[in-house]
């Protein structure tokens, strides 16, 4: 594997992306996609690579031969080889106290979904969200409340679209809230809750609390136990890393806690899906659950990519999630300068959420109110394969509540007006932003909308 220079400059970082390296009618791409998935490092293939050449067997220590071994060893690691894990890897990550806290999943979406069907809610539980949910934070919570079992409530930001932790404590005082759970990171608007302050509110009240962490892990430094947060979800897809691979984490307690048989009996959490791996015995009859987190993993799992999620770790880590924030934070500024700038004063150009840059990590989505206004994506990346995204980000709820129903489908309809978003990461430079401003000009000015 390519040994990585930890003082090597971002710019020298683009060339362990290889899909940096192509080019379509002479030009690069210029990727400012990544709330949505980053690129992939040369490191993170190598170890891809390296497990399916060398040891493709099963992990989980259930074969006792070579290749299997080789496989646990890089997972669940081996202190006699001096072999740390993907497991503990990403337990120190975000200062987890132990490596059982820390679920192997598909991918955000599976973990919020392992806490929505595996939490033992009573019947007229209260299930607290934002006002801008993924739906893979939403449709869990709605299928619950559907099936009659919970009730979902948001909370309502204030007029800077900050979060209002005084109607939040409201909602606290009110209703039954059990549960709340939130976008740390708000995929529409880059927007970071104040998470310690609003689980120190939750659990005076008697309510857990469960980050959706997919947009916040990426980019910044996390401390589970600083932030006392009782369930935590990310991807690693996000941050470099395979795909296919995200992370539940969940306190000791609670993830491998029975309640006592008045509570309820079982776990706080139930493992939802079981089979292989899950359990410790069986018989015709019954069956003995694995202590956490092996019962939470049921099959076999996808282990080159449990081994590569390491090698994602460890390059974010070398690069450091202090400067990946702060370069972040740069590149918003310059783009936020230049947009507000050149389009504030038109009246049909806003950008979401906070509007100062510095609330709103490296992420920037904004609408254009003009007559065809869609398309505009295909455009940037036709022109100059300027990758962004457009449409609802998987945030229907939202956008149909602002917008009115029927607004989420807009390549069917013919509202002049559509959202995009400019998501930057640690390899995006200012060059980039640069081109991205100049086609996007050139646009407007092809449509006459200057
Ligand atoms: C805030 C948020 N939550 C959840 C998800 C879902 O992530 P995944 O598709 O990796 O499950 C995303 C992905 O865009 C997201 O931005």
């Amino acid at each position: 594997m390519k040994l990585m220079n930890s003082s090597a400059s971002l710019e020298e970082r683009r060339e362990d992306f290889p899909a940096l390296g192509r080019r379509r009618n002479g030009m690069p791409p210029v990727y400012l996609d990544n709330a949505c998935t980053t690129l992939v490092p040369r490191q993170v293939m190598e170890s891809l690579q390296e497990c399916y050449a060398n040891y493709p067997a099963c992990g989980g220590r259930r074969s006792r031969h070579w290749f299997a071994e080789e496989v646990s060893d890089r997972i669940e690691g081996n202190p006699d080889k001096g072999i740390k894990g993907s497991r503990r890897i990403l337990a120190e990550f975000i200062h987890a106290g132990s490596e059982n806290e820390i679920v192997f999943t598909l991918n955000t979406t599976h973990a919020l979904n392992l806490v929505a069907l595996g939490f033992p809610f009573r019947s007229g539980d209260v299930v607290l969200l934002t006002d801008k949910e993924h739906n893979s934070n939403l449709v869990p919570w709605l299928r619950l409340q559907k099936a009659g079992l919970i009730r979902v409530d948001y909370t309502v930001p204030d007029d800077r679209d900050l979060f209002d932790l005084e109607a939040f404590e409201g909602k606290l005082k009110n209703g039954r809230v059990r549960l709340v759970s939130m976008g740390h990171t708000s995929n529409v608007t880059g927007y970071t809750l104040p998470a310690r302050e609003i689980i120190r509110i939750a659990h005076q009240y008697g309510a857990l609390v469960l980050l959706d962490s997919a947009q916040a892990v990426p980019h910044q430094v996390i401390d589970v136990q600083d932030l006392d947060v009782d369930f935590l979800a990310f991807s690693l897809h996000k941050m470099c890393g395979p795909r296919g691979v995200g992370v539940l984490y969940g306190k000791k307690d609670l993830l491998g806690r029975y309640l006592q048989e008045e509570e309820g009996g079982g776990f706080v959490l139930e493992p939802v899906f079981l089979g292989g791996g899950t359990v410790a015995d069986a018989t015709y009859s019954s069956y003995r659950l694995l202590d956490p987190p092996e019962c939470f993993e049921a099959g076999i799992q996808n282990y080159p990519a449990l081994i590569a999620a390491g090698a994602a770790v460890k390059y974010v880590q070398q690069i450091g999630m202090e400067r990946i924030s702060a370069h972040e934070g740069r590149l918003n500024r310059f783009l936020t300068g230049e947009l507000m700038n050149r389009y504030g004063d038109t009246g049909w150009f806003r950008i979401f959420g906070p509007q100062d840059a510095e609330q709103r990590g490296g992420i920037l989505t904004f609408e254009v109110k003009r007559p065809n206004a869609v398309r505009i994506a295909e455009e940037l990346s036709r022109k100059r394969n300027v990758m962004i995204r457009d449409g609802v980000f998987c945030v229907h709820s939202y956008f149909n509540e602002r917008f009115g129903q029927g607004w989420t489908l807009p390549r069917s309809h013919d509202e002049h007006r559509m959202v995009y978003r400019v998501s930057c990461y640690f390899y995006n430079t200012v060059e980039e932003c640069r081109i991205f401003l100049e086609t996007l000009e050139e646009i407007f000015r092809e449509r006459s909308y200057l």
